[in-house]
């Protein structure tokens, strides 16, 4: 792998995605862009090409489909230029989880769950021979977050943020960086699929402001970015929280408060 790998960016033909495109076309790195909408990543290549005189890829796919997402797989396997997968492509649904279908949260997890791990799963072995290598997975600070009310989408994201923890804990030891980015409310436009006014919202961050942010934590190796969290002690506590229980929580016998009385 090159000094400056390529980068296979997912949901790249707007919002967080067509930004990571362009930070890291900036950057110096080959790019193969990844969504469905071919036009719109035409234009966005092509804008970058001649701003950057990098290589840019094209590979359209909707990853709710198999057939496409074993293209994106089998690309990120074959191609050893490859180095780093932005797992960013993923979406919303509005109204609460009893008005949502069924078939519309399954949707959902197929994006914003299984598509992610199942290219995790197709460059990770790859990564993990060569010793380097990044994997970088949008989450959501929803997924923190039950009180939010959006359970579907927030629990695709708790699972983006365990999956990118325990990544970690595998591959960290063999040189490969997982980086675990939770953004907050940030101007794209996934508030008009689940039909929200943005304009009507506070605390709305803009997506270059949220990508510039993620990459500090990207350069520092950071395992889990959240640029809006202002006080990372929050998040220190939190995760210290979760460490002291462990080595206390599995024991033969039930807790105390478990046991029948008489
Ligand atoms: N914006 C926020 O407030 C916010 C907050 C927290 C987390 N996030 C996360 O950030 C990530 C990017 O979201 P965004 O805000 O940039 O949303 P966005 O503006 O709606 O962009 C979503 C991207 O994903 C692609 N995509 C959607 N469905 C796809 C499919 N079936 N197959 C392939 N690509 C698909 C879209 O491209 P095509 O339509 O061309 O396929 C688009 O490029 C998501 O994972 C989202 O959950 C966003």
């Amino acid at each position: 792998m090159s000094q400056n790998p390529a980068v296979l960016i997912t949901g790249a033909s707007t919002g967080i995605g067509a930004i990571y495109a362009e930070r890291f076309a900036r950057r110096g790195h080959d790019l193969v862009l990844v969504a469905r909408d071919v036009t719109r990543m035409e234009a966005l290549a092509g804008r970058l090409r001649q701003e950057t005189g990098v290589t840019i890829d094209i590979l359209p796919a909707d990853l709710t489909q198999a057939s496409d997402l074993a293209k994106v797989e089998a690309r990120l396997r074959d191609d050893a230029r490859i180095g780093i997968l932005v797992n960013n492509a993923g979406t919303a649904i509005g109204r609460t989880f009893v008005e949502q279908s069924v078939d519309e949260m399954t949707r959902l997890v197929a994006l914003n769950a299984t598509a992610l791990v199942r290219l995790a799963g197709a460059i990770a072995p790859r990564l993990a021979e060569a010793g380097e290598g990044a994997i970088v997975n949008i989450g959501s600070v929803v997924g923190l977050v039950p009180e939010f009310g959006m359970t579907v989408y927030g629990a695709t994201k708790a699972f983006v943020l365990f999956l990118s923890q325990g990544l970690a804990h595998e591959l960290g030891p063999k040189g490969v960086y997982i980086q675990a980015v939770l953004p907050a409310t940030t101007r794209t436009e996934i508030w008009d699929h689940v039909g929200a006014d943005l304009d009507a919202m506070s605390n709305v961050m803009e997506v270059g402001d949220l990508v510039d942010a993620a990459l500090v934590g990207f350069d520092r190796r950071e395992l889990v970015t959240i640029p809006p969290l202002h006080d990372a002690g929050l998040w220190d506590a939190f995760d210290g929280a979760r460490k002291a229980m462990l080595g206390k929580l599995v024991n033969a016998l039930p807790a105390e408060r478990y046991r029948r009385l008489g």
